[in-house]
């Protein structure tokens, strides 16, 4: 039920810290140390290569995972659309793991990927809300994203909670593997959990922000670099399903190479910036664009900032911080779709979940 909310989307954005803490609490034992099925975890130290497979959302959060994996516990990962492998099957390993990331676990083409790779004898992970759902009971494994039911179209809080949930398969991965890290995705979850609430808890400034910049235009484009070009994906896909302004999330680097072109007086360009690597270069991006008459929003993190900046996201760990500035992204859609008088739970031409083809 949407409670004393006007719509299921803004409740589920203001979920997301709730349900990162519950995240913690399933997997977490009684001497604070993660707490995940045995049998993934022998499956992911097994594995010489993990596929990710998802469509959407999932996908955008596939992305973010790989990074984790990589990064964290030397796994070589790749991610696919799920609608294009089927048709376009890269070289597999030799000990390929695929993992499905589903909010609904009943994603068709996903599905239909899994049908395929288990035909060829290879095992499944199925990351999803829904543990009796197809994708997780034909595959080998599950992990719970315990997010609670999402009803609005827009997918929020399954995407943050599959991000933490992949933050905490790779970092098991990496302890399994023996390898030596500072990270504790549990405790830094927590900080995660408190920056979401502080967040949520300033909506009127991403109203104001949402009707700055899309109140009257067609379209707007997202940039941001490494971590942060995941989550501009996601920010464009947010926008423009329940908005119906035109968007896309480029890398920074990319304009120059013919997405620059369009850029006109006024239209609206919205960089995130949680980087320190990539600061620098990012914000010589935000300035070619405002030299050819963008509007321009900058969402920093806390020590990156600058005065011009729209919005600073106080510090989170570097490698976590698509879960707090998707949440600003995940506001700005909201509100700009609902100024536009949008039917925001429902989308036109959408539905949930996706069981054709
Ligand atoms: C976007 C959205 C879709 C889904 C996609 C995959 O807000 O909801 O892009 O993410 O259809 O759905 P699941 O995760 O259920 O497989």
């Amino acid at each position: 039920e949407k409670g004393t909310y006007p719509h299921f989307m803004l409740k589920e954005i203001d979920e997301q810290p709730p349900v990162i803490r519950r995240i913690i609490q399933e997997y977490q034992d009684d001497h604070d140390n993660i707490k995940l099925d045995p049998e993934v975890r022998q499956a992911m130290r097994d594995t010489d290569r993990v596929y990710i497979i998802a469509a959407g959302t999932s996908y955008h959060a596939g992305l973010v995972g790989k990074q984790f994996m990589e990064k964290l516990a030397n796994v070589p990962v790749e991610v696919h659309i799920a609608s294009e492998f089927s048709y376009n099957m890269p070289l597999l390993s030799e000990k390929p793991l695929f993992v499905f990331i589903s909010q609904s676990g009943e994603t068709a083409d996903s599905r239909s990927v899994l049908v395929r790779i288990k035909e060829l004898g290879h095992p499944a992970l199925t990351i999803t809300n829904v543990p009796g759902s197809t994708l997780s009971r034909e595959a080998n494994y599950t992990l719970h994203l315990h997010a609670g039911p999402e009803i609005a179209v827009a997918s929020t809080k399954a995407y943050t909670a599959q991000i933490a949930v992949l933050a905490i398969l790779a970092v098991d991965t990496a302890k399994a593997k023996g390898l030596d890290l500072d990270f504790d995705p549990l405790q830094e979850l927590g900080i995660v959990a408190s920056v979401m609430e502080s967040l949520t808890d300033q909506k009127d400034e991403f109203e104001m922000l949402a009707k700055e910049l899309f109140a009257e235009t067609r379209n707007a484009f997202f940039i941001g670099r490494g971590m942060d070009y995941y989550v501009v994906q996601e920010a464009a896909l947010k926008l423009k399903e329940i908005s119906y302004i035109q968007a896309e999330g480029f890398a920074g680097g990319e304009l120059k190479h013919g997405t620059i072109a369009l850029i006109e007086d006024g239209t609206p360009v919205i960089a995130i910036n949680t980087q320190a690597n990539v600061n620098l270069s990012i914000r010589g991006n935000v300035q070619e664009v405002a030299a050819r008459g963008a509007k321009t929003c900058v969402v920093s993190l806390e020590g990156l900032e600058k005065d011009t900046d729209s919005f600073v996201v106080p510090q989170v760990h570097e490698l976590l911080t698509p879960l707090v500035s998707v949440v600003p992204m995940q506001l700005l859609a909201y509100y700009a779709a609902l100024h536009r008088d949008c039917d925001v739970d429902k989308p036109r031409n959408l539905a949930k979940s996706v069981t054709v083809e």
